[in-house]
């Protein structure tokens, strides 16, 4: 039986909404946008708003959730951080790894990535591995070296484990936050490379999902969705207010476009 793509819609909410706001934002959020069944939707708030967060869902399983970071370390002593095993006993099902943000404000490096990307699958989280070029490396013409080196460092950790179905989001360092957005054919380019990469690992690399992520907005998801090669976005500032997220949400998505 053949599957039905559903785009993945994912909010990074970052350092933004304690568990007041995050109550808040389910509250009017749930209100503008009904459960659907042809979408997953997931957000990152911060770790300490995800009990809020689960509370105010109670009826909306639908609206998933998960932890913007871990630890490559299972425990330790390394003073704010949280482990894999943590954030899934509060009730989480996804992780991400590698976001930029981690990468270039907090020094995570490839092995570190990897070492995430493993924390999570053995702690029964759905990973989320996000790679992506700076505006230098994408000028020099080393934007597949970059995905290519990105993404093979962290399978190479991944030690035999089984990542199924593989989901990455392409994020390209100069569109996060800046309001520049890949054009959709920049989108559909990165994420034949990312495929391509992933094709020539072992598993179950044809399901491989890839979201694109770099300044999503209401106004321009339908051209990003509608992209060949675009499984779904993770959005930041447009998933902050709830009517902004809602229209995203509802984006227009072709399941045939592969
Ligand atoms: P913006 O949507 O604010 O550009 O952030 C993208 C991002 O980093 C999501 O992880």
């Amino acid at each position: 039986m053949t599957e039905v793509r559903k785009p993945l819609i994912a909010a990074n909410w970052k350092m933004y909404k304690g568990p007041r706001e995050t109550r808040d934002f389910v509250g009017r959020f749930a209100g503008l946008y009904p459960p659907r069944t042809d979408r997953t939707i997931v957000f990152f708030p911060p770790a300490i708003s995800i009990p809020a967060f689960l509370d105010a869902t109670v009826g909306r399983p639908d609206l998933q959730v998960g932890v913007q970071d871990v630890h490559a370390d299972l425990e330790g002593a390394h003073t704010g951080a949280i482990s894999a095993p943590m954030a899934a006993e509060t009730g989480v099902g996804w992780g991400l790894a590698g976001h930029s943000e981690r990468r270039s404000e907090f020094g995570d490096d490839d092995a570190d990535v990897a070492g995430k990307l493993r924390r999570l699958l053995d702690a029964g989280l759905k990973p989320i591995l996000c790679v992506g070029e700076t505006l230098e490396e994408r000028t020099a013409g080393r934007l597949e070296e970059v995905l290519r080196r990105q993404i093979e460092a962290a399978l190479g950790g991944l030690g035999g484990r089984r990542w199924s179905p593989p989901v990455l989001a392409y994020e390209p360092v100069w569109a996060i936050g800046t309001g520049e957005t890949a054009s959709p054919a920049d989108a559909s380019e990165a994420h034949a490379i990312v495929r391509e990469v992933r094709l020539e690992a072992p598993g179950d690399a044809a399901r491989v999902v890839i979201l694109y992520g770099g300044s999503v907005k209401p106004d321009n998801i339908d051209a990003l969705l509608g992209a060949r090669g675009v499984d779904g976005v993770l959005v930041g500032g447009a998933s902050l207010e709830p009517a902004s997220f809602a229209r995203i949400c509802d984006g227009r998505f072709d399941p045939q476009l592969l």
